[in-house]
């Protein structure tokens, strides 16, 4: 499987973006995460289109707790998408990165006062709301500040999205929103309704993540006209906005189908149309938060193979070859937390035949396999192994377990490569290690500064 600009060149090696992948893991150094310009930007224009061409009123808000950088918000700016943010940092980065106020919708199921006063304080576009907690606090935020916001009411459609129970969220039973069925929403709308400061501009739902199919969104969009109507019925207030979330699957493997851009579209737009025209509701500003489905298939993680060891299997006859990587957990949690599956690309032996099965694992001290069992060309310490559609929910969740340095990454485009996070350093590593008085070392008497955190600072410093 080769995605957006990744080919195979003469010398049978693989290129993204035009840079030859072996020369950037020798470059820059693994593991690495590489992101292609070209596809996030094919992305953002093909989701616009699909919507675009099918539904005169859109907003594309690019989920950006899926792959946050400075660079990837000047990008999706200036592919005329909006942006989601669901924490205080989220939110400081995208406005450090001089992304349009306006265009910034804050999301978060319990939101702390910090991020509800800088939202205020910077006027962001929508406050998306949670919950009956959230509307008392940020009425308080706006009256001390002398301030409005607009508001969008996150509820819950109560429809079962069939993915992985952790990133599961349209179900009646989840922290997440206020539920539909039980007026939960309603309730909350019209307590809105009563405060001048919070500017009631529409609903928000979102079901779930990594979804290769279409049933949950239709469950949703039915659920949401039906309390557009209860909330005109009730209020005689209409909705400016209908934000539906994101969700849009993508293929970590080549078997995996998600609808395209244009099937999904489809699908939503039709479904919304004939709900909205047959409770004859006027057409809303249709929003949609996608994250996953705009970096995903963007981004690869290069590692270098090192130890590689075959094993007798446990359960049955045969072996199984583990071939270890120089990252794993810490870079990439997701065949723990969601049984991830990925494939994989010898980078440097891209056009030899997948003529083995191997099992690539982390170099973390656990169980942190990677890939089970995938097919792949005869490996060899040295290699350089890209690991496929890492580009979403990887660098951000990333970890410095067993202390181990957060991976640079690089962004790929038209032949270059341009450093966009660094990767971390050892200094960075105990930058905020703090050591009580009674706690330090004592120089010894008659030697000088030769004690092992002296030393430790002295290797770090270099
Ligand atoms: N909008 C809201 C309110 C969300 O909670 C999410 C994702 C999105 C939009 C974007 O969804 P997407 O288009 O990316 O599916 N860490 C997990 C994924 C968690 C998704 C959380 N919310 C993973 O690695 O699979």
């Amino acid at each position: 499987m080769l995605l957006g600009t990744q080919e195979i060149n003469a010398a049978g090696r693989l290129e993204i973006g035009g840079c030859d992948v072996t020369r950037l893991a020798a470059e820059f150094g693994t593991p690495l995460y590489v992101m292609d310009e070209a596809l996030i930007r094919e992305n953002c224009r093909a989701y616009r289109a699909a919507f675009e061409s099918r539904y005169p009123k859109n907003v594309i808000c690019y989920a950006s707790k899926a792959f946050l950088t400075t660079a990837v918000c000047r990008i999706v700016e200036e592919e005329g998408l909006n942006i989601d943010v669901a924490s205080l940092g989220e939110l400081h980065v995208a406005l450090r990165a001089g992304f349009p106020k306006k265009r910034i919708n804050l999301h978060g199921n319990n939101k702390s006062r910090q991020e509800l006063e800088m939202a205020v304080k910077s006027r962001i576009g929508h406050v998306v709301i949670d919950n009956m907690l959230e509307i008392e606090m940020l009425a308080a935020v706006c009256r001390e500040a002398g301030k409005s916001i607009e508001v969008l009411v996150r509820c819950t459609p109560g429809v079962d999205p069939h993915t992985h129970k952790f990133i599961s969220t349209g179900q009646a039973d989840t922290k997440f929103g206020l539920n539909i069925r039980d007026g939960s929403a309603l309730a909350g709308i019209r307590r809105i309704l009563e405060i001048p400061a919070l500017r009631f501009d529409g609903i928000h739902c979102h079901v779930g993540s990594q979804l290769l199919d279409t049933e949950a969104h239709e469950g949703a969009v039915d659920a949401v006209v039906g309390l557009m109507q209860d909330i005109r019925r009730e209020t005689g207030v209409l909705c400016n906005v209908l934000n539906i979330g994101g969700g849009l699957g993508v293929r970590y493997r080549s078997e995996h189908a998600p609808p395209s851009y244009d099937e999904f579209a489809e699908v939503i737009t039709s479904r919304l149309k004939a709900g909205l025209d047959a409770a004859g509701l006027p057409w809303p500003i249709l929003q949609q938060e996608p994250g996953r489905s705009i970096v995903g298939e963007a981004g690869v993680t290069l590692y270098t193979a090192g130890v590689v060891k075959t094993v007798p299997v446990t359960e049955a006859p045969g072996k199984r070859t583990y071939v270890v990587v120089d990252g794993g957990l810490s870079d990439n949690p997701r065949p723990q937390l969601y049984d991830a599956v990925y494939e994989i690309v010898v980078a440097n032996k891209a056009s030899e035949p997948h003529d083995q099965t191997v099992t690539v694992a982390g170099k973390h001290c656990e169980t942190d396999v990677l890939i089970w069992d995938v097919k792949a060309p005869r490996i060899e310490p040295g290699d350089t192994i890209a690991v496929q559609t890492t580009g979403a929910y990887n660098y951000v969740m990333a970890s410095n377990y067993n202390k181990f340095l957060r991976p640079a990454v690089v962004l790929v485009n038209d032949g270059n490569a341009d450093l966009i996070v660094e990767r971390e350093s050892l200094a960075d590593l105990v930058k905020r290690d703090l050591v009580p008085q009674r706690l330090q070392k004592k120089p010894h008497r008659g030697r000088r500064n030769t004690d092992s955190m002296t030393d430790a600072a002295v290797v770090i410093d270099r």
